[in-house]
């Protein structure tokens, strides 16, 4: 059984947590308050969860999914994530979390910023353009007509690998928007990410193509 690592629990960490354990994974769950701070949620997910600090899930993940904006100076566990696929919901919104400059000049994407404070974990951007109650609303068995689908990008191959699987099981399917330097194209603002879960793999892939370079996000 596979132990899902997750640094944030709040309303994307928490979703997360809870549709790993519905489809049978382990769930080893952090915020930045402590352990003792998430027993109402522990306590909801059942005996597949437990809390701990973020260096501890990061450790007791077989790969570890933050949902937790970027900081200007790396907060995660980078020793723990190393030799890690470490997915990563993070969205830039500037007006939550400040702007970056090299992401605002179209230099670096967001998730590409994450790979360099983390270069010894292979970052995939997954669950980004989904609002975390739809993980469930949206989500239907493989092969069902119209099945929506999600995207991931990375440059590591077996993060992708790993991802499509975990979108199957959690009942989306994949668009390959590899590398994390083609990532913005699924970024707040974007045709992607506007249509959130409610597009088909053709839909998305085109949605993907006609992303535009925008300054830096809007909101919406
Ligand atoms: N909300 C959505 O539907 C959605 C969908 C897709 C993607 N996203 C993106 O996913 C990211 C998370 O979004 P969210 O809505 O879940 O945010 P949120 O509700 O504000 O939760 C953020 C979580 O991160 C934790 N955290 C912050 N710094 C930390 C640290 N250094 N170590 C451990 N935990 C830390 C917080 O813990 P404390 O509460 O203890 O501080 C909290 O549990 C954002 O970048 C967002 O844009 C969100």
């Amino acid at each position: 059984m596979t132990t899902i690592g997750i640094i944030g629990a709040g309303e994307v960490g928490s979703q997360l947590a809870r549709a790993a354990v519905a489809h049978d994974h382990h769930v080893v769950i952090a915020n930045s308050r402590g352990p003792e701070t998430l027993k109402g949620l522990v306590t909801e997910l059942g005996p597949a969860a437990r809390a701990a600090t973020a260096a501890g899930a990061a450790a007791a993940g077989d790969f570890v999914i933050i949902a937790v904006p970027l900081k200007p100076v790396n907060d995660m566990p980078a020793e723990q994530l190393a030799g890690k696929i470490v997915l990563d919901t993070n969205n830039y919104m500037p007006w939550r979390d400040g702007h970056f400059p090299a992401v605002d000049s179209g230099e670096k994407t967001v998730h590409e910023l994450r790979q360099e404070q983390l270069p010894d974990a292979k970052i995939a951007k997954a669950f980004t353009h989904i609002q975390a109650p739809r993980l469930f609303l949206s989500a239907s068995p493989p092969g069902t007509p119209g099945r929506h689908a999600l995207s991931v990008s990375s440059d590591h191959p077996e993060a992708v690998e790993l991802v499509t699987r975990l979108y199957d099981t959690f009942g989306f399917d994949t668009v390959d928007n590899s590398p994390l330097s083609e990532s913005w194209r699924s970024g707040p603002g974007q045709p992607a990410w506007r249509a959130h879960a409610h597009q088909t793999r053709e839909q998305l892939a085109a949605h993907l193509a006609d992303a535009r370079r925008i300054p830096y996000p809007v909101r919406g």
